[in-house]
Formats: structure tokens, sequence, C-alpha cells
């Protein structure tokens, strides 16, 4: 097959590319055309510059989801028909979510509490809102215990591209177990020992560390305004690529089928419940939404700083990144060397295989193979990190926040809990110990705890005041509907995905349904990792709330 798009698979890519394009012109503009505010600032830490904000908060946002996650799920759930789905939930569910974080995160950060379990208990007068709240920080220190794993893969591929190791190496099962050998899954002719996996980790944390330990402005601030603008480069370079590709000599397809496979609607896959589900999944992993992570970033506002623009402003980045460049590369590329029955089949396989199977084997067929693929994994590598300094974050702000230790001595203490964790990650990999973390806290947890801030807020907080909050120094007027749709679409909307969710795959997911028994064990021990993680910090949270007590009363 080497058809084009069809007019509806036009239709579609031409409105999602145009609404995202027209959306982040129009928020970019009002954010450079605003007038410069004085405020107060506080006794915490705070961002350096507006720019810098949003860069930090979209790289937050921007990760491996954009551009493995989304070409995969949505090529497998629809083509352009997934877009129906997955903008309903962009509308109703990812900005409303996005505006409420940065609210809760800045009246937070503007009381003393970079993390929720003090942005709960702002919110709600209960002794129960903290310990919910321990969930805003477990949740993204579990994710980015395996996502720091994954990072340092794209960092070491991202060297065996440049230097030509894996060249030679011609077909995907070939890079397959080159692949299991770098990730110690199998010790075979290209990684005899764990070294090397051993080397390009440490790395990996070393340089988020590094980060961390500069603190807001001086480290997230700036490994986003370095990271952000080479990733937009990269990423333009590397679609404009693919879409002139044509039809290549060594390929069996052409790159207008692949863009007719990503767009063209299968509108039968609408009736289906998973499609939704899966859309909603979507959106709330790459907007990193539900791990409390936008709340702690948030929290370095300040009091009169815009959340509702500079909220638009970051979802919509995200959007341009995930739909238009995570769009048009992976995808389209491998239909135009694999056709379209073998890309299916690798989809299916999931977004990892993807990446790092089949891209290895394109990049080795076309000209300058080397420097685009270093270009590719170097773009996963800074989308990723820009993802996992913001994961650790929470983790570091409660310890300084609520403790009141010294940055350095938060970092270092996250990092030793990270490090000693990731050991079991790595060591249980091939066990599906991974795969597990990330169903439970990468996936379920982000609806559970989304679910709880939503109700929080709208109900228990109010939405009246929730709005008032909301537009504080607001360069952006919300528009009315929304307050409707905070207080009613939003939550019903989040109550019939964790319920249907819960259903569908949480049961049979907790059940081990079709797991191999020798797995059990390991995937018994990640979900003890979990549960640990979340009493510690339930425990945390009881310990600096009786210490607060005692300061109180002496
Ligand atoms: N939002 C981050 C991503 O898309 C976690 O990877």
């Amino acid at each position: 097959m080497n058809q084009g798009p069809s007019l509806w698979g036009w239709i579609f890519m031409a409105t999602a590319w145009g609404v995202i394009l027209v959306l982040t012109i129009y928020c970019f503009s009002r954010v450079l055309l605003a007038k410069k505010k004085k405020t107060e600032s506080g006794g915490r830490a705070q961002w350096a510059s507006r720019i810098g904000l949003i860069l930090a908060m979209a790289g937050n946002a921007i990760g491996l989801g954009n551009f493995l996650r989304f070409p995969v799920k949505a090529a497998a759930n629809g083509g352009g028909a997934f877009m129906i789905p997955y903008f309903c939930a962009l509308l109703f569910l990812g900005v409303p979510l996005m505006w409420v974080e940065w609210t809760m995160g800045r009246h937070g950060g503007v009381h003393g509490h970079g993390t929720t379990p003090g942005m709960f208990a702002l919110m709600w007068k209960h002794p129960a809102a903290k310990y919910l709240g321990a969930l805003g920080i477990a949740l993204p220190f579990t994710i980015v215990i395996y996502y720091n794993f994954i990072e340092s893969w794209t960092l070491g591929f991202a060297w065996f591209s440049g230097t030509g190791k894996y060249f030679g190496l011609t077909t995907r099962d070939a890079m397959g177990q080159f692949l299991r050998g770098f990730q110690g899954v199998e010790h075979n002719q290209f990684f005899a020992s764990w070294l090397p996996i051993i080397f390009f980790f440490a790395l990996t944390l070393s340089i988020n560390y590094y980060f961390l330990r500069k603190g807001i402005s001086k480290g997230i601030e700036v490994l986003a305004k370095i990271g952000m603008p080479v990733l937009f480069i990269f990423g333009i370079i590397l679609a404009v690529r693919v879409l002139t590709l044509g039809t290549p000599p060594t390929g069996i397809s052409s790159v207008s089928s692949g863009l007719a496979y990503m767009w063209n609607p299968d509108f039968s896959q609408l009736s289906k419940a998973t499609v939704w589900l899966v859309a909603a999944g979507q959106i709330f992993f790459t907007l990193s939404l539900g791990q409390g992570i936008i709340n702690t970033y948030a929290s370095y506002l300040r009091e009169k700083d815009d959340v509702t623009l500079n909220g638009l402003s970051t979802s919509m980045t995200n959007e341009f990144a995930e739909v238009i460049l995570g769009g048009t590369i992976a995808i389209p590329v491998a239909v135009a060397f694999f056709g379209v029955v073998e890309t299916k089949l690798i989809a299916q396989e999931g977004a990892f295989n993807l990446g790092f199977q089949s891209l290895p084997v394109i990049f080795q067929k076309i000209p300058l193979g080397q420097i685009f693929g270093a270009m590719w994994f170097f773009l996963l590598f800074i989308a990723g990190i820009t993802s996992s300094v913001a994961m650790t974050s929470p983790a570091v702000a409660f310890l300084e926040d609520e403790f009141k230790w010294k940055r350095n001595r938060a970092v270092n203490t996250a990092f030793a809990v990270l490090a000693a964790c990731a050991v079991l990650v790595v060591a249980f990999f091939k066990f599906g110990f991974l795969d597990e973390l990330d169903f439970w806290a990468g996936t379920f947890g982000l609806v559970v705890f989304a679910t709880i801030e939503i109700v929080i807020f709208s109900w228990i907080f109010g939405v009246k005041k929730g709005w008032e909050e909301m537009h504080i120094g607001a360069d952006l007027k919300v528009p009315k509907i929304f307050k409707f749709i905070l207080k009613f679409v939003t939550p019903v909307y989040m109550l019939v995905v964790l319920g249907a969710w819960t259903y569908q795959e949480a049961i049979a997911k907790f059940l081990m349904k079709g797991e191999e028994k020798s797995r059990h064990p390991y995937l018994w021990g990640a979900r003890a990792m979990f549960v640990s993680l979340i009493l510690i910090t339930v425990f945390m949270v009881w310990l600096a709330w009786r210490k607060r007590k005692n300061r109180a009363q002496s």
C-alpha cells in the first residue's frame, strides 16, 4: 500500500495541527505582550523569569510520553479518530486540571508548602487531607525510579548512535538482542556485563542530581532554558527529515502512507470504552498531571503571578511537541521502511520497541544516519531529564519545606533512597518489575490522585473560591463555562474514567491475569516497594505535622 491520507485523514491532521498552532501562537503572543508585574517575593525559592518558568513547566510535561507513547497509542487506537477522545480529554480533563494544579501550587507556595500534603491541608481543613496529599510525593517518586532507568537507555543509545556501535545490525531482531544486552536482560555478544548500563544509569542519575542540587532558578530553570530550545530544534529537524523522505529506495512504503496510518480515522474505534480511557490516560501522562509535580513547580511562583495564561501556554507547548512533532517522527518513518503491517506489530509491542529497536534499523538506511540517530536519542534524553528532575522535586521540596532541611541535605537523601530502589528496578527489570510499577504508579495512580485533587478543589474548597484564587493576577480571563466544567464535567469524567479503569484493567492486573507464575514474586515485590514508599511518606507527613504542632505549642 502506498497511498497518502484520505480526505478525512487530511481533515483530522490539518484540524489538530491548526488548533494547536493557533493556540500556541495566541498564548505566546499574549505572554510577550503581558505587562511585567511587580510582585512581592516570599521566603521560598522562585523562578527567575516568566519564560524560564514556562520552559521549565513545558520541560516537566514534555517527556518520553510525547515522542514514544503518544504515536503508538494514537496509531493503535483509531488513528485520526483517536484525536476525538484525545481532544475531549484535553479540553475537559487536561486543561482544567492544569489550571487546578497551578492554582493549588501557587496557593500552597505562598503559605510555605511546596507539596500536596500542605496544599490539600490548606484547602480542606480535615486531618485526612494531608495524608491523601502524601500520594503527590510518593507517586512521582516511584515513577522517577524507573523513568530514570529508561532515560539512561536514551543516553546510551545517543552514544551508540553517534559512535555507530550498533551499525551493521540491520534487522529488528538483532537490534532487539542489542537492546536486551544493554538493559542487562541477557548477556550476549554485544554486552557481556552489566557495566555499560550501570555506567549510563549512574551518569543519568548524576546529571539529574547536579541540576536538582543547583536549585530552582540556577538548576532546573537553566536546564530548561538550554534543553527546551535544543529539543525543539532537534524535533523540527527530525520531523522535516521524515516528511521529506518521500518513498525511500531502501524502504517498502512511503512517508505519506505513514501519515495515512497515523491520521486516517477509524471511526469504529470510538465506540470502544478502552479508546477513551487510553486517550484520558495519555493526557494525564503527557501533561504530567495527577502526580503533584506541576503543583510543586507552581509553588515557586509569587503571590500575584499569573497561572491561567501560563498554564495554557504549558499545555499548548506540550501539545505542539506531542501531536505535531511526536506524531510526525516515529510512526510515519516506521511505515515508510517497514510497511503498515509490520508497523502495526511493532506498535503492539509497545513504545520502547518502536523507539529503541525499529528506529535504529532505519538510521542505518538513511544518509547521515549516525547523526540523526544521535539527535533522536538525545532529544529523548532531554525530554526525559526535564521531566525526571520535576518528578524528584516534590520529595526534595517536602523535606525542605516541612522539615526545614537545607536543599543539599534534602537532595542527598532523596537520591540515596532513589538509588537504592533503582537497584531493584534494574536487577528485576526482566521479570516485569518496571511495568508493574508503571501500571500502579504511572497509570492507575495518576487517575486516582487527579480525582482526589479535583474533588478537593471543586467541591471541598469550592469552585467559587477556587475560581477567584485562580484569577489572582491572571493575564487570561478563563471563559465562565469552565466554572461549570470544573465543578461537574471534570469530576464526573474523572470518576467515570476511574471506575471504568478499575473495572476493566486494575482488577485483572491485580489478580495478575495472564502473567507467568514465575514472575509473581517479582510483581509482588514491585507492589511492596510502591506501598512501602506510600507508607513511609504518610509517616513522614505525620511526623512533620506533629513537629509543627509541638513548635506551635512551645
Ligand atoms: N509528562 C512526562 C512525559 O510525557 C512524564 O513523559
